[in-house]
């Protein structure tokens, strides 16, 4: 079996993004019977597991992602978007009796969106999942549900044993799971990647960012990021916290940042080995992705030019 550069896991899904100029001076609420036009319909493919897959494909990894659809349209439309960005299908089952995911996203010009989320397929492994067959350098976990998410401590494990390294975005289900047993699992993690809410319900909370830095010196073997949107990020590596902010950007759609910046992260450290650089792809992969409408358009390729945030280190806890 051929060894990949990387196998995401997590979701799969279809995107459908509505916007219209009132949908929130209507506090969003649609009288039985009117019919409400809308601006503009656009139909992407999400879903963390591909979305990762996506950056790691265009950074030049051998990438496969792992994980399962229903046989239909939205399916389909997964398939057709793996092709397109040359990542490897072999890991992707096509289960009769499930249905792809699906988002609606409603948003309003700058006043935010909200999306209907529709989770079924990506909840389960799929039939013939077998971790003996997964040969990879590394595996990406983006965020996991049902069979996947109550896995993910054998997945890390087999992993370890196999020597496959470890990047991790947990969800809120993974993270209800893991939190309980931490001392069990976060040292056999070479990357794990939070945004600052999920910091809170993983490791609770803490005095500030230094105090929670500090109780986990001794238990972080890799990096620890926290994502905190507009404010940038901080990576801990046990020792030094380095610090970025983020690249100014006309936002036209928050969907896939915490992916394009987790997976973005991970193509760097590959590549250079220095976390410094691959913070500075994280963040322009990020910015790069919130451009443009959907999670998978507008992620850097490799070899594309991009700004470089500056970064401070502070080696003092
Ligand atoms: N408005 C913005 N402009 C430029 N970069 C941004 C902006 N918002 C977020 N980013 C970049 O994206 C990174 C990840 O964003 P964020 O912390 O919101 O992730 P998240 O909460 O996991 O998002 P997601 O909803 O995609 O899971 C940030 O650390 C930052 O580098
Ligand atoms: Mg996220």
């Amino acid at each position: 079996m051929k060894k990949f550069d990387v196998i995401t896991f997590g979701s799969a899904s279809e995107d459908i993004f509505i916007t219209s100029k009132d949908f929130f001076q209507r506090n969003l609420c649609f009288p039985v019977g009117e019919k409400i036009e809308i601006d503009k319909i656009l139909i992407k493919t999400g879903g963390g597991g591909t979305n990762a897959a996506t950056t790691f494909s265009l950074q030049g990894f051998n990438t496969a992602y792992c994980g399962c659809i229903g046989n239909d349209y939205a399916g389909f439309l997964v398939l057709t978007d793996l092709k397109r960005f040359k990542i490897a299908t072999n890991l992707v089952a096509v289960e009769e009796k499930r249905t792809t995911n699906l988002s609606v996203i409603l948003s309003e010009k700058e006043k935010g969106r909200v999306i209907l989320v529709y989770r079924d397929s990506s909840r389960y492994l799929p039939q013939n999942f077998d971790l003996e067959k997964l040969k990879s350098s590394w595996y990406y976990l983006a965020p996991l549900s049902g069979e996947f998410a109550k896995n993910t401590l054998k997945i890390i494990k087999f992993a370890k044993k196999n020597k496959t390294r470890v990047a991790i975005n947990p969800s809120k289900e993974q993270i209800a799971i893991l939190r309980n047993k931490i001392e069990r699992w976060i040292n056999l993690i070479d990357v794990l990647i939070v945004n600052k809410s999920e910091a809170k319900l993983l490791f609770g909370r803490h005095r500030s960012e230094k105090s929670l830095l500090k109780k986990l010196k001794r238990e972080i073997r890799g990096y620890l990021i926290i994502t905190k949107g507009k404010e940038g990020s901080i990576v801990f590596d046990g020792r030094n916290i380095f610090q970025a902010g983020i690249v100014n950007t006309k936002v036209k759609d928050r969907t896939g940042a915490g992916d394009a910046y987790g997976a973005g992260f991970v193509a760097g450290l590959i590549k250079t080995n220095d976390p410094i650089s691959a913070i500075q792809l994280a963040t322009a992969n990020s910015a790069a992705c919130l451009k443009q409408w959907g999670a998978k358009e507008g992620l850097l390729r490799e070899n594309q030019k991009f700004s470089k945030v500056k970064i401070t280190i502070n080696d003092k806890l």
